[in-house]
């Protein structure tokens, strides 16, 4: 055999079936070989991974990045270079962009802007407004990974899709085989609470909680799954928060309903009250975070394996947009692609994961959501040469100033993480090791369902 582009020797490589020793060979972008080390040809570079995890290449399933329009909260450079200190090789980004991603001239937009300045590989979701549903076509011919609608109002994107948008969108997603995922709160009862508790003079970032309760939640989430029922569209619940609406999944899924479910870091590590009493607004996110035992419903239903993956929510605002007294006026959301990894490894160390579940949630399960599987989510020959390798007994602390986004601003502040990723390999290219991000390695590239199922 030809020399190898790269070797990755003698690592633990840990699937979400287990882990066993082998070494890895990727030439032109693909594992070519995997095996003992004695058996791997040679190569151009090779990873030392003794004492090491090799995890098949982290996939953040649900990123902001900005691009186009928005660039001064984030770009696709800083983005993905957060991204890849963060062990993450591949990212989905949400269509709330300046053009938004819902029709053939916002997905080109933002294809140019990405194919340009990405250091990791990237996909697209298509979104909805009221009036563009049939865009959805063409969107889908582009190679969007999958549908992302708003329930509710949010950063960029006009008006929430409910009632007859939500059944039209269901219907035409189906017929190309996408599964549709949902921001699922109740617009309408969000609107009228706000509005109650700006008449009272409320301005204090609690106020937010209470403007976005469980109810609007679970509302929501069970009118979208209701709607794929009707329509037999796969589903998708983006950043799940309670276990109310947990509930309300497990209870409708036996009706023969298609559906998968996020949830997030804050959402399974932080209590909701508690963060913005300390935070202030630094905290707040769509959907809030909620109460300690919201937090353990959410782990007892990944441990009963009811959550199929943990995306980071990666949704940066600056400083200044965030730290404003004001809670109506402050935007929603912070950064999180490159913490996510960390946090989900030290909660290994902390028992209530094992790192085969890591692999799943963060790789495995939103490859197979999304159509990527085997092509992303795997370390198998033919599979693309997507890695994170593991430090598990490195340790740090996590800071704002550190972070390569744009977004200085992070509720883990302070936190002490246990695992940490120390190379990001990308279609075999070393993007990030021991911390530091290549810039000028490989740009990333489109990644396309491999098939839809209608
Ligand atoms: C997101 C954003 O800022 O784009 N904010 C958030 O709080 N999650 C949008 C969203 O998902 O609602
Ligand atoms: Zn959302």
């Amino acid at each position: 055999m030809s020399r190898l582009d790269l070797v990755v020797r003698g690592g633990l490589i840990v699937t979400s079936r287990g882990t066993f020793r082998a070494s890895i060979g990727i030439e032109g972008g693909v594992i070519v070989a995997m095996g003992s080390t004695e058996t791997m040809p040679p190569a151009e570079r090779k990873i030392d991974a003794d004492g090491l995890l090799v995890f098949p290449g982290i996939i953040d399933e649900h990123v902001h990045f900005r691009d186009p329009g928005l660039d001064w909260k984030e770009d696709f450079r800083t983005g993905s270079m957060a991204a890849a200190a963060g062990g993450v090789t591949t990212v989905l980004d949400m269509p709330n962009t300046e053009p938004p991603t819902v029709d053939r001239q916002g997905f080109l937009s933002k294809l140019e802007a990405a194919s340009r300045k990405s250091v990791v590989d990237f996909g697209f979701y298509a979104g909805v407004v009221p009036g563009k549903v049939d865009a959805l076509r063409e969107l889908a011919e582009l190679g969007a990974v999958g549908v992302k609608l708003y329930m509710s109002e949010t950063t960029g994107i006009g008006e929430p899709v409910d009632g007859l948008d939500l059944i039209r969108a269901m219907e035409v997603a189906a017929s190309l085989g996408l599964r549709v995922g949902v921001h699922a709160e109740d617009g309408r009862t969000i609107a009228a609470l706000r509005e109650v508790l700006r008449a009272g003079g409320r301005r204090d970032p609690l106020a937010h909680m209470e403007a976005r309760p469980v109810a609007a939640e679970v509302l929501a989430v069970a009118r979208a799954l209701l709607a794929a029922k009707a329509t037999g569209c796969r589903v998708h619940v983006f950043h799940l928060s309670s276990g109310e609406a947990h509930g309300v999944i497990r209870a409708l899924r036996p009706m023969g309903i298609d559906v998968t479910v996020e949830t997030c870091p804050h959402y399974l590590l932080l209590d909701g009250r508690e963060a913005l009493t300390r935070l202030g607004n630094v905290a707040k996110v769509n959907p809030p975070i909620r109460s300690r035992e919201d937090a353990e419903a959410l782990w007892e239903a990944l441990r009963r394996g009811e959550i199929d993956a943990i995306g980071s929510d990666h949704a940066p605002h600056l400083p200044e947009e965030k730290k404003v007294e004001d809670v109506w006026t402050a935007p929603s959301g912070f950064p999180g692609v490159e913490t996510m990894l960390p946090l989900m490894l030290t909660e290994v160390h902390r028992g209530r994961l094992t790192f085969a579940e890591v692999s799943w949630l963060l790789s495995e399960g939103p490859a197979r959501i999304w159509g990527l599987y085997p092509r992303k989510g795997a370390i198998a020959i033919g599979s693309d040469g997507d890695l994170t390798i593991v430090d598990p007994e490195a340790e740090a602390v996590i800071r704002s100033e550190n972070l390569h986004s744009k977004s200085k601003v992070t509720p883990f502040e302070g936190l002490r993480v246990k695992g940490l990723p120390v190379y990001t390999v990308v279609g075999g290219e070393v993007v990030m090791e021991k911390g530091e991000v290549r810039e000028d390695a490989r740009k990333g590239r489109l990644v396309r369902p491999l098939r839809r199922s209608a």
